[in-house]
């Protein structure tokens, strides 16, 4: 009996105009592009403008995604959008994101999974199309943190950006899609990277807003810690279970938190840099859309190509963790190859700053 397989046809990317360089952000708190750069690798980020959420960002990367895909929103089943800064908390960022794609035809819902909401929404994809349940999902990671940034805690504000990746995949015979996975969890560690309010355990109150509980908190040793540990290890057993090892794989997209987080990971496994997608020093830490703004930017560069084994791997918010073996199969090819490469990145580009003298960042103030 021929098995039914997951086939990613389709990617984009989108990250919103404006570049918030490091020096940027100096104007603002009390940092310097070196402590920045040696820390974590990071140069600069882009954060959206006051108009901007979540569900533009989404829309954005999705329909680049099914463009490239030729696919019809109106034959997409479903749609996943993962994320931990929807527009709302009620109604999901998904049904938002449905309707502006005109994926008149599609079920929708929203994983709040911290980063590693793709890698989950991923596999979950999978799930759906090898059951047979479902032919095409669309796969959103999405995430506006700069919203959510307290600009008085230098140890975090400066580590996060926002942006948008997205993924189809369409059901196929052929041999590809998840091989392996794992998904982890230890909400034991829950207080390490946390945004109290506003919740059921914090409603909006002017105490939560005095105290500053409705910012992204973390505790940056705390993280590292579980980071360097579960990503080489789940990356170990996701191989160990497909029957793999790192020469067999061709191309590993870690989550883009930290550069010294992931070159930790590569040393330990022995992965040489150029199997090694790393973007974080151009878009920060965009949690859920990290590893779908890096997969769609090695598939636009060719450093993914048809056929081949990738391992993504994510950590997080939870605290949490998730990778996975995804094979190619045959990619889409749209119009798009002819050259409107320069136009998926979002913007131009080029890292203007934005910065006014009253340390304003287009309505964010310092
Ligand atoms: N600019 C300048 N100095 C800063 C700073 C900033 N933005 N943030 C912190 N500092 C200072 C601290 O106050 C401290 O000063 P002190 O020694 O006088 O007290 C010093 O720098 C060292 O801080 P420390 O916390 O020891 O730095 P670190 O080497 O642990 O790096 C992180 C901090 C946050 C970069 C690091 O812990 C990290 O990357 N953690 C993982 C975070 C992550 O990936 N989160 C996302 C998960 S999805």
């Amino acid at each position: 009996m021929t098995r039914t397989h997951a086939s990613l046809i389709g990617w984009g990317h989108f990250a919103p105009e404006t570049v918030v360089t490091n020096d940027d952000l100096a104007k603002m708190v009390d940092t310097s592009d070196e402590w920045i750069r040696s820390r974590s690798g990071i140069e600069q980020r882009h954060f959206v403008t006051e108009d901007q959420a979540t569900s533009d960002l989404s829309i954005e990367a999705g329909r680049r995604a099914l463009d490239r895909a030729g696919v019809d929103p109106e034959d997409v089943d479903l749609v996943i959008v993962a994320t931990s800064s929807p527009d709302y908390l009620t109604p999901p960022v998904s049904s938002q994101v449905q309707h502006g794609l005109g994926c008149t035809n599609a079920g929708a819902f929203t994983m709040m999974v911290g980063c590693t909401g793709f890698v989950y929404g991923l596999v979950t994809a999978d799930q759906f199309i090898q059951t047979g349940a479902y032919k095409t999902v669309l796969v959103v990671g999405a995430e506006v943190i700069s919203k959510n940034l307290d600009f008085e805690d230098r140890t975090t504000c400066v580590l996060f950006g926002d942006g948008a990746g997205a993924v189809v995949l369409q059901a196929t015979d052929a041999p590809c899609g998840v091989r392996s996975f794992e998904l982890g969890s230890d909400g034991s560690q829950a207080e390490a990277l946390i945004a109290p309010c506003p919740g059921t355990r914090n409603p909006v109150s002017q105490y939560a807003i005095d105290n500053r509980t409705h910012y992204l908190r973390m505790d940056g040793k705390a993280v590292f810690r579980f980071a360097t540990r579960t990503m080489t290890e789940s990356l170990e057993r996701v191989m160990g279970k497909a029957g793999v090892g790192v020469p067999d794989v061709d191309l590993f997209i870690p989550h883009q938190a930290n550069a010294r987080i992931i070159e930790y990971a590569a040393k330990q496994l022995g992965l040489p840099p150029e199997k090694v997608v790393m973007n974080v020093a151009d878009y920060g830490n965009t949690s859920a859309a990290t590893i779908p703004i890096a997969l769609s930017e090695a598939l636009d560069a060719g450093r993914a190509k048809a056929g081949d084994t990738l391992a993504m791997v994510g950590f997080g918010a939870g605290l949490t963790w998730a990778a996975c073996l995804f094979d190619l199969g045959p990619l889409a090819v749209s119009p798009s190859d002819a050259g409107e490469e320069a136009d998926r990145a979002g913007g131009d580009g080029a890292p203007d700053s934005v910065i006014d003298d009253r340390g304003v960042v287009d309505g964010l103030i310092a």
